[in-house]
C-alpha cells in the first residue's frame, strides 16, 4: 500500500450492481441487457442504454457488476481506493414506487458491495460509494429525502451520484429544493454525471459511433445543468452543498467567463446571484477525466480563479482575479481537482495489460505544468481522502 498521502483514489467508477443488471436483462426496451449471436458465433451479453445508440449497443461483461473484477482492475492500475456509483441511466425509466423500492435496495447492495470487501487498513476499506436516489417524475418529496436519509446511515456511502434530469425537469426545478437541503444536511457529497448528452443528429448526419455523443454530447450536458444549478442560485442557498462534476465539468470552465458577462447583460437574472459566475467555480469540485494536462491545468486556473472572486469580494474582484499570480491560481485550483477512470467504460480495443484511459489520465495529471508533487499527489487521491472523509 501506498503511504496515506500517496494513495491512488479513482472516484469515478462505475458498476451495474447485480440486482440492477438482472432488472436490465428482464426488459425488452432500452434501457436493456440483452443476448446475441455475435459475428463470430458466440453467444453475448450487449448494453443498450442511450435511446439514439446504434441498435447493436455495447459488449458488456463481469467488469460490470463484479467486484472482483473491479479489485483486479484497481490493482493493476496501481488504484488504492475506488468511490463506486452505478452506471447511467439508474433510475431515471422508472415509475416512481419501482424507483423508489429498487433505490433502497440498491443503496443496501452498494454498502454490502463496499463493507464486505478488503480493507487497506482497520478504518480504511478498499471500496465506498455513491448511493442513488429515485429521482423521476411524480417522485415525492417524502421519497426523496428518506432515500438521502437513508445513504446517510450507511457507512460506507459517502454520497449521491445523480443524472441531469431531476424530476423531469431539470436540476433548477424548485421542487427539488428540499433534497438540496437534505443532502447539505446529510453532508453528502453529489456526483453529477450525465447521460442523456445531446441530439445525436445536431448539424449533421455521418454515423460516428459512439465519439459525438461520449465526447461531446456528455460534457456539453454536464455544462448545462450545472450552468442551470448556478444561474437558480442553489450554491447562495446552499452554501455547503458539495458537487463533483464528471468530466471535469465539461465546458464550464472554458465558458465562466462568457457565462458571467451574458449574466451582466441580462435584466432577468443580472441581480439574481449573490457572485459573479465566475465565483461558483470554487464551490464544485472537478473530476480529473480529461485525458491531457493542458485541459487538467486550465480547469485548475478556472477555479483558482474563483478563489479569488471570493476572497476579493464581487466588485473588486474582476480587476483583483485578473492580475493574480498564475502559478497561485493554478495551485489552489488543483485542491478540487480528483482522479478518476470512468471503469468498465472505454476498455482497450485490443489486448492490453493496462487501460489506456487509465494511463492516459494519470499521465496528464503528472504532466500539469505548474503543479508541484504534492499538488498531484492531492489530485491522485489526497483531495478524495479528504473531500470524502475516508479513513477517519
Ligand atoms: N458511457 C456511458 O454510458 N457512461 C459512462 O459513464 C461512460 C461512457
Ligand atoms: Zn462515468
Amino acid at each position: 500500500m501506498s503511504p496515506a498521502s500517496r494513495l491512488l483514489v479513482d472516484i469515478h467508477t462505475h458498476v451495474y450492481l447485480p440486482r440492477y443488471a438482472a432488472f436490465l436483462r428482464s426488459r425488452a426496451a432500452v434501457p436493456r441487457i440483452f443476448t446475441r449471436t455475435s459475428p463470430e458465433g458466440r453467444q453475448e451479453e450487449r448494453l443498450l442504454i442511450l435511446d439514439d445508440e446504434p441498435s447493436s449497443g455495447r459488449p458488456i461483461g463481469a467488469q460490470y457488476w463484479d467486484r472482483d473484477e473491479k479489485l483486479k482492475f484497481m490493482d493493476l492500475h496501481g488504484i488504492d481506493v475506488s468511490v463506486v456509483s452505478s452506471a447511467n441511466p439508474w433510475l431515471d425509466f422508472l415509475p416512481a414506487p419501482t424507483a423508489h423500492k429498487l433505490a433502497g435496495e440498491l443503496n443496501d447492495d452498494l454498502e454490502t458491495y463496499c463493507s464486505t470487501g478488503p480493507a487497506l487498513t482497520p478504518s480504511l476499506k478498499r471500496l465506498y460509494g455513491f448511493g442513488l436516489l429515485p429521482l423521476v417524475p411524480e417522485a415525492s418529496t417524502e421519497s426523496l429525502v428518506s432515500t438521502v436519509e437513508q445513504i446517510a446511515t450507511l457507512p460506507h456511502l459517502k454520497g449521491v451520484i445523480m443524472g441531469t434530469r431531476g424530476l423531469g425537469k431539470g436540476l433548477d426545478d424548485d421542487a427539488l429544493e428540499p433534497v438540496w437541503a437534505a443532502i447539505e444536511k446529510a453532508g453528502l457529497v453529489v456526483f453529477l454525471h450525465p447521460h442523456y448528452g445531446v441530439d445525436k443528429h445536431a448539424w449533421g448526419e455521418k454515423e460516428n459511433g459512439h465519439v459525438l455523443p461520449l465526447a461531446l454530447g456528455f460534457p456539453f450536458e454536464t455544462t448545462i445543468a450545472t450552468t442551470r444549478l448556478i444561474l437558480s442560485g442553489v450554491f447562495d442557498r446552499y452554501p455547503n452543498l458539495r458537487l463533483l462534476l464528471a468530466h471535469s465539468g465539461g465546458a464550464l470552465p472554458q465558458l465562466s467567463s462568457r457565462l458571467a458577462s451574458c449574466i451582466d447583460h441580462d435584466p432577468l437574472v443580472a441581480s439574481r446571484l449573490a457572485h459573479d459566475a465566475r465565483y461558483y467555480l470554487g464551490k464544485l469540485y472537478f473530476d480529473a477525466v480529461a485525458y491531457g494536462s493542458e485541459e487538467l491545468g486550465f480547469v485548475s486556473d478556472a477555479i483558482g480563479r474563483a478563489d479569488l472572486y471570493a476572497r476579493a469580494g464581487t466588485s473588486a474582484a474582476a480587476s483583483g482575479a485578473k492580475g493574480a499570480d498564475g502559478g497561485e491560481k493554478r495551485r489552489v485550483g488543483s485542491g478540487r481537482m480528483l482522479f478518476g477512470t470512468d471503469h468498465p467504460f472505454f476498455p482497450p480495443l485490443g489486448a492490453q495489460e493496462k487501460w489506456k484511459s487509465v494511463v492516459e489520465n494519470l499521465e496528464a495529471i503528472d504532466g500539469v505544468w505548474g503543479w508541484t508533487e504534492a499538488e498531484k499527489d492531492a489530485v491522485r487521491g489526497g483531495n478524495a481522502i479528504s473531500l470524502f472523509s475516508l479513513g477517519s
